[in-house]
């Protein structure tokens, strides 16, 4: 039995009538006939206008670390809420988050908060050229860092000519052409490409942006030999490293990505896991660096540290500092993954899973990727109908096989069942020839602007 949402279909139609797309980002529509509208989340599921549940593998691309609506959480953002809401001054609660993410990361020196992962990254790159005195920046194919023009760009696969190498587009419609003169694109865990960039052009390069894990490409890791040579061709070639883990930041262990490769980044941005859900990022990194803020280089925000989301990261951060979360969402995840393994092989479907177990990529293809263009000789169609009858049976994934599965501390054993149960079931429906094949509208599409069919 698959799921029906007249609910949210008559809502959609309302909707779409005053919000383009009828949503708040185009990621989150899924067709005119299709996009779910939430009524409720708690712990690891979700329900929509039509009360029908979901077990949450999106999370909303990865904050809820701790689950949906988590009680203690909650009290510690409603206790920011009695500090009120901005007043264009600091308060108390920005030190004590500080401290702790200081004590978690500790090459977090310094820090200074932002709202959204974008708004950090962007000050990360504005500070590492500011240091550097360099302009131009070097990012890696399959990353995301956020909507802004200067990592709005991604090799353009799909229309890729044989033999050739695949152009850089934009990510839609809006970014200037002249940003590309910024950058260069290098291929990921391809240590040689990167030195020859550095090499060629290293002294007009300011930073080095790299996601240690790709969040938004299968969850595909970085190899720790690979991650290692970045570091030290960036120090050889006085080059500062910018390590994002605004999703990889305490979700893959306490100390985020760099703690699990043994990896210090000159300055890394952090958000998502922090907050469990609230808005609340930060641009960290070493203290001679950081000092440039207020000393030439512009940094600020009218909602920048806002009380509300404070107390909720200092919640957040403090049950992960102090529990076992992290291991137990890292045990669910391979948990997952061994299951449905096993449903795959029975049914003969090459396979693989990339990234860590709290974030990782089904990957319909028996090699593991180690870069965007492997994703391309996956069997991403399957997939594509693999998720939307996943969807339409109470199982949240991505409809999008770039994105990974993240797995909070509220999955439980009874989330594991069922989510195992309901995979085995949708991949009987997407090999039935005789089954409709039902797509989501793929958020990278609306991702990549092209035309969506609602009415406007
Ligand atoms: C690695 C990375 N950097 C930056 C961003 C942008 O963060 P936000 O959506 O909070 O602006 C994202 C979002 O998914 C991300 O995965």
């Amino acid at each position: 039995m698959t799921y029906a949402t007249p609910k949210s279909g008559a809502h959609f139609r309302q909707a779409v009538r005053r919000m383009p797309l009828g949503v708040s980002s185009n990621f989150r529509y899924w067709g005119d006939d299709k996009t779910v509208y939430v009524k409720r989340g708690r712990g690891a599921r979700l329900w929509d206008l039509d009360d029908n549940a979901y077990i949450d593998y999106r999370l909303g691309y990865g904050p809820v670390i701790l689950g949906h609506c988590h009680p203690e959480v909650d009290a510690a953002a409603r206790r920011g809420q009695e500090v009120g809401t901005v007043y264009a001054l600091g308060t108390e609660g920005e030190l004590r988050v500080a401290d702790l993410i200081h004590q978690m990361m500790p090459g977090a020196e310094l820090v200074r908060f932002s709202n959204s992962g974008t708004e950090a990254v962007m000050a990360a790159l504005r500070l590492a050229r500011a240091v550097t005195g360099k302009d131009n920046y070097v990012t890696f194919e399959g990353s995301y860092h956020g909507l802004f023009d200067a990592a709005m760009w991604r090799i353009d696969l799909e229309n890729q000519k044989p033999g050739e190498e695949p152009k850089l587009v934009t990510y839609g419609d809006g970014v200037p052409g002249l940003v590309q003169q910024l950058f260069w694109q290098v291929p990921y865990n391809d240590a040689n490409r990167l030195e020859d960039v550095l090499r060629r052009h290293g002294d007009r390069i300011a930073a080095v942006m790299i996601e240690p894990i790709l969040g938004n490409c299968c969850g595909i890791p970085s190899t720790p030999e690979f991650l290692r040579a970045a570091r030290e061709l960036c120090t050889k070639y006085g080059v500062l490293m910018i390590v994002d883990e605004v999703k990889t930041g305490f979700r893959v262990a306490k100390g985020g990505a760099q703690e699990l490769y043994g990896v210090q980044a000159d300055i890394f941005t952090i958000a998502k896991a922090m907050g469990n859900g609230y808005p609340i990022a930060a641009v960290c990194g070493t203290e001679s660096i950081m000092r440039r803020f207020g000393r030439g280089v512009a940094h600020g925000g009218t909602y920048t540290a806002q009380a509300m989301s404070l107390g909720a990261a200092e919640a957040t951060l403090t049950i992960l500092r102090d529990s076992n979360a992290l291991a137990d969402i890292a045990t669910y995840g391979r948990a997952m993954q061994t299951g449905m393994s096993r449903i795959l092989e029975e049914r003969n479907i090459p396979h693989s899973f990339a990234g860590h177990p709290s974030m990782g990529g089904l990957f319909l293809r028996e090699d593991a990727p180690t870069n965007y263009r492997d994703w391309k000789q996956s069997d991403y169609q399957f997939y594509d109908t693999l998720a939307a009858n996943l969807i339409g049976r109470g199982v949240m994934c991505e409809p999008d096989s770039r994105e990974p599965w993240f797995i909070s501390a509220a999955h439980d054993q009874a989330c594991l069942k069922e989510t195992l149960a309901t995979f085995a079931e949708a991949v009987d429906i997407t090999l039935n020839p005789a089954a409709e094949k039902p797509r989501l509208w793929a958020a990278t599409q609306a991702d990549m602007g092209e035309n969506a069919t609602a009415a406007e």
